[in-house]
């Protein structure tokens, strides 16, 4: 069970232990026991959450002033220049798919969340991130930083033009791969109401192999996650269109890391 070293689990028994966990979680739904937790956050599959999970009950504690009226951001601090990933080098533009992911980020009850500094970043065409430690063998892009960002307009709408992001590596078991997928954060009206979650794309195969994907326990949580592929959205000659709504709350919330998370 270690992560260190020869005794890397096989993605055999990765998958077995997923299967058995899902497995425990449907018959706690199907006998009715309560869940009060959308992700299992101690989830033996994915390694470094058993350290990383809270061992004891949140508690609530006021935040102080401060953090509930900070930040603010207006359109006049972020830049539309700022919502593209594909035109910010002046190298040229980034290799991959360039695309167009699209959305509206709303609440419980479908009103928009409006004038939300929505941030995204993500892996490039090869798999890589720019961070010092991904040192996996696939090439940077001198072309692509992978951060974005973007206030949503007074339908709760948020626009990235990108490119799609490549699978990559990781060392939570043997031969373990991330789905595709682009990291995104909403940042509400203070510090304390920041929520930060994944977007994947449809049909990936890596999906049933994917420790992190699969500590969401619900099939239907799992597919809110899951960007549609809009015909409309694409664009000749220039962009694929990717459409993805994010629910901050509510039974048809999307699910959001908790602490102890990454990716
Ligand atoms: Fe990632």
């Amino acid at each position: 069970m270690s992560t260190t070293g020869e005794s890397l689990s096989t993605q055999d028994e990765v998958t077995a232990e997923i299967g058995a966990v899902q497995q425990r979680y449907r018959d706690d739904v199907a006998a009715g026991r309560q869940h009060t937790v959308d992700t299992l956050l101690d989830f033996p599959p994915y390694r470094s959450s058993e350290l990383r999970h809270p061992t004891k009950d949140p508690h609530l504690v006021d935040p102080e002033t401060i953090e509930l009226v900070s930040p603010a951001f207006g359109h006049w601090e972020v830049a539309p220049i700022e919502a593209d990933l594909t035109n910010r080098h002046v190298g040229g533009e980034p290799q991959g798919q360039r695309m167009v992911v699209t959305g509206r980020v709303l609440d419980g009850n479908g009103r928009p969340v409006r004038h939300q500094l929505v941030e995204l970043w993500q892996a490039n065409a090869g798999g890589r991130y720019i961070h010092q430690r991904d040192r996996h063998p696939a090439p940077l892009d001198p072309n692509f930083t992978g951060a974005g960002r973007v206030i949503t307009d007074d339908e709760g709408r948020y626009r990235f033009t990108t490119i799609k992001p490549g699978a990559y590596p990781w060392r939570n078991h043997l031969n373990a791969w991330r789905p595709a997928h682009i990291h995104f954060s909403i940042f509400g009206n203070a510090f304390t109401q920041r929520l930060v979650t994944q977007m994947y794309f449809p049909d990936d195969p890596l999906f049933a192999l994917d420790p992190i994907y699969q500590s969401i326990p619900d099939q239907k949580a799992r597919d809110r996650l899951i960007a549609t592929y809009d015909h409309e959205l694409t664009t000749p000659e220039w962009a694929l269109g990717f459409r993805w709504d994010i629910v901050v709350d509510g039974p048809q919330a999307t699910w959001f890391e908790q602490d102890g998370d990454q990716a």
